[in-house]
């Protein structure tokens, strides 16, 4: 038995004792968008902040690795799974409207729910990502965009835990602490984000739904929609789009195994439920390859990978 595997035995034995709900040897491939990825040593699903705080503790103590898993939407998990605990925010679901515009949110809310929520409440400002497939909390770890959207600035106020040692847990920070980046911002591995609080405009409910089933359309025009796929694949360089420079590389359709560059939008990686990761992988490095020698640009990754 190796060390972390005597780990994650002891750490269940814990939170079975505190009632935190958990599975050994999960396969992750369930959790993704991509559909792909081995198994977690052991993944968790607490239901509150307080059991996801006493979940890290425990981990801590027991020096085991621990990711945060979201919707999965912008992940690729390698074959061989990860060893250590994989926290799943999907319990963390509660929304809660505030008044005057203020909503409060779990950060394993699916964003595109609570985008229609907020639209039908006649609250304004979340419909441009309404075809954004990330959870709250991946939201706005990765500050994802789509159509001028950005959720920063619509941040009032994030409730996070810290994992790093010797931290009492619970962090709030205010919007002017958050710093949020071209698909960053001040939260990942060391500050897990856990509530969000917004600030959305009241207007009326039939012109936001307008809107947002508008931004639907196009974006079902534009990128592939009901396919396996992890969203865009890399970073835009500055000025430019790496779907554009795919593109004219000519590497629509290139495919690695069942893995294939998608002939609707070309920073997108589709497969029908046959590809493995390192299929992915390996295209990930082709294209990189060629768009590199054709235009000197070095295109940087913007999927998160999950390796052992
Ligand atoms: N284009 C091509 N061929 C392609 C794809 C795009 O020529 O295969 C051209 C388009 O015709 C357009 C330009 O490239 O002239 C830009 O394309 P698009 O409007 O689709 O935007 P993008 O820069 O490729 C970004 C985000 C998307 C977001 C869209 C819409 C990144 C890496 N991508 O794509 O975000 O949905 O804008 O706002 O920032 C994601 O981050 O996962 C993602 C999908």
């Amino acid at each position: 038995m190796s060390g972390f595997a005597n780990g994650t035995s002891s750490l269940a034995r814990e939170l079975r004792d505190a009632g935190i709900d958990f599975r050994l040897d999960e396969p992750l491939s369930r959790y993704t968008t991509m559909g792909l990825g081995g198994p977690a040593d052991l993944l968790a699903h607490p239901a509150t902040v307080a059991d996801m705080i006493k979940l890290l503790a425990l981990a801590r103590s027991a020096d085991l690795p621990v990711r945060v898993l979201g919707a999965g939407s912008n992940l690729l998990i390698d074959d061989a799974g990860v060893r250590g605990v994989v926290i799943a925010t999907g319990a963390l679901e509660e929304i809660h409207f505030l008044g005057e515009g203020i909503v409060e949110a779990g950060a394993g809310v699916h964003f595109p729910a609570l985008v229609r929520q907020t639209a039908a409440r006649g609250l304004r400002g979340l419909e441009p990502g309404v075809g954004i497939p990330g959870s709250l909390g991946g939201i706005l770890t990765m500050n994802a965009g789509a159509y001028q959207f950005s959720i920063g600035a619509l941040v009032r106020e994030v409730e996070a835990v810290s994992s790093e040692k010797g931290d009492k847990g619970r962090v709030v920070l205010h919007e002017k602490e958050i710093d949020f980046r071209y698909r960053a911002s001040s939260f990942g591995a060391n500050l897990i984000v856990a509530r969000v609080r917004l600030s959305l405009t009241p207007d009326d409910p039939l012109a936001i739904k307008r809107d947002m089933n508008q931004h639907m359309r196009f974006r079902k025009e534009t990128q592939p929609v009901g396919v396996k796929s992890a969203g865009c694949i890399f970073k835009n360089p500055p000025g430019d789009s790496a779907g554009r420079l795919i593109d004219r590389a000519g590497l629509k359709g290139v495919s690695v195994g069942a893995a294939r560059v998608s002939e609707v939008h070309a920073n997108f990686i589709v497969h029908e439920g046959r590809a493995r990761t390192k299929d992915v992988l390996a295209l990930i490095e082709a294209v990189q390859e060629t768009v590199l020698r054709e235009t000197s640009i070095l295109l940087e990754r913007e999927v998160m990978t999950w390796s052992p």
